[in-house]
């Protein structure tokens, strides 16, 4: 294989075949679509390459800057193509969680803006999202920007209507999958490749999976944050499935350990939420038939994420003191304090208020003399043992005091006497009229 450029080495992935001793299932030959094998690492690659082609000249000619709302795979293909095209690229986002990826981002030249979310309560005269707001910016036209746009973009899912999907029906003798099981992110590959694989075979079932709706899995949406993207239609699916992060994860470690596939997260979802799928199906069948899931990149950029939520595998003793452990009672019991009282007691007890919000959100708009420990790093923290002194008071504050007040509950329960979380969060301040201050 020789190439003139690397973007010719995007597509074209493998489709290999896991090993029935591995996923039992006895009537169905489930396939793997390697996506993780393209150049720069992702099913990312060939949306960015097909959003970004028809409008690079012209951007290196006026000198525009290319865009987008990424804070993962999207934005690091973006970034490798601006760089070969003598432009610059900025990534937007409301927050960066995954380290390694917003460090690759930075190495690979990407400028990165993290913008507060809606719910981390803003200026109190905004009226929309800031990322709302920027989308609209960027889409004007004329502007100083390519803005790939890729949540609206239908020539993301162009990529997989025209790439992926068939060569998923190219490499099963010119006959479409019984089954497609995708993750859905901007739904972009979900979408292009159920598409072409219908065009073949109308009945092909199709599994969307989201992340559950309390877990956060790097590169795919819950239910209600994939219902605000442009391009989702659940018109698409035939069922749409909640994978956990927990069951991410061991999907990707059977994967990683017993196929030899080095998938990260989500096709380890993907794997995960296949087979139970298709575990029902094939106790009903007595012919043969076949499934395709995707696996979107690799394991190499979430070693944090995993080491966080499975210490074991690294060798450290399990997590102690977590958040997740805290049960809804002890959540709803948890001690807490209405605005008018915090803003007393902040006068009189001087506890320590710590602001669980993001830096940018925090940035923007905070309660004065509070101290910000955004909640992942609050986390580890804790993990660690309490992290105050029991003699100091704490009010801990988030947007809308839900996580807070569950941080109220494992520090109780950790034999802090006196700490205590601000019902309603910071928006519930703001709602009252109580000052906030801006460094
Ligand atoms: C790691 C990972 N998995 C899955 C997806 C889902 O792909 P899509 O955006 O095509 O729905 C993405 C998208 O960003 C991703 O980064």
């Amino acid at each position: 294989m020789r190439y003139d450029s690397i973007t010719e080495a995007i597509g074209n992935t493998p489709l290999v075949r896991i090993d029935p001793a591995v996923h039992g299932l006895a009537h169905i030959d489930l396939y793997a679509k390697l996506e993780l094998l393209n150049p720069f690492g992702s099913v990312k690659d060939r949306a960015a390459w097909n959003m970004a082609r028809p409008h690079l000249r012209a951007a290196a000619a006026n000198g525009r800057q290319i865009v987008e709302l990424s804070s993962g795979n999207t934005a690091k293909a973006l970034a490798v193509l601006a760089g070969m095209h003598g432009l610059t690229f900025r990534s937007v986002t409301n927050r960066m969680r995954i380290p390694e990826i917003k460090d690759l981002l930075l190495l690979l030249g990407a400028e990165i803006e993290e913008l507060p979310g809606q719910s981390e309560c803003l200026d109190p005269t905004a009226t929309d999202d800031p990322l709302t707001l920027f989308h609209r910016t960027l889409s004007e036209p004329g502007g100083a920007f390519l803005h790939t746009d890729q949540y609206f973009n239908p020539r993301n899912t162009e990529a997989h209507l025209t790439g992926t999907g068939p060569e998923i029906v190219k490499d099963l003798d010119g006959r479409a999958p019984d089954w497609f099981i995708a993750c859905v992110g901007t739904a972009g590959s979900s979408t292009g490749v159920a598409r072409a694989l219908r065009e073949h075979d109308p009945a092909v079932r199709v599994v969307g999976l989201v992340a559950d709706k309390s877990d956060f899995i790097p590169g795919i949406r819950t239910i209600d944050e994939a219902r605000e993207v442009g391009l989702f239609d659940p018109g698409t699916y035939d069922a749409i499935e909640a994978v956990s992060a927990d069951d991410a994860i061991e999907g990707m470690l059977t994967l990683n350990r017993r196929c030899g596939i080095l998938a990260g997260p989500t096709g380890g979802a993907a794997y995960f939420g296949a087979l139970r799928r298709l575990r029902s199906a094939d106790e009903e069948l007595t012919g043969r038939q076949s499934a395709v899931f995707i696996v979107c990149d690799r394991v190499e950029s979430y070693l944090s994420y995993v080491r966080r939520r499975r210490p074991d595998l690294f060798g450290r003793p399990s997590r102690r003191n977590a958040p997740a452990d805290v049960s809804d009672t002890e959540v709803h019991e948890a001690p807490a304090i209405g605005v008018a009282e915090a803003q007393a007691w902040i006068a009189t007890g001087r506890p320590l208020v710590v602001d669980l919000r993001s830096p940018s959100a925090y940035a923007a708009l905070h309660i004065d003399g509070s101290v910000n420990i955004v909640d992942e790093l609050f986390e580890e923290l804790v993990h660690g043992g309490l992290p105050f002194s029991r003699n100091r008071p704490v009010l801990l504050a988030c947007p809308v005091g839900e996580k807070s007040a569950r941080y109220a509950a494992l520090l109780t329960r950790m034999g802090h006497p006196e700490v205590r979380s601000l019902t309603g969060g910071i928006i519930a301040w703001r709602d009252a009229g109580a000052p906030l201050v801006r460094d």
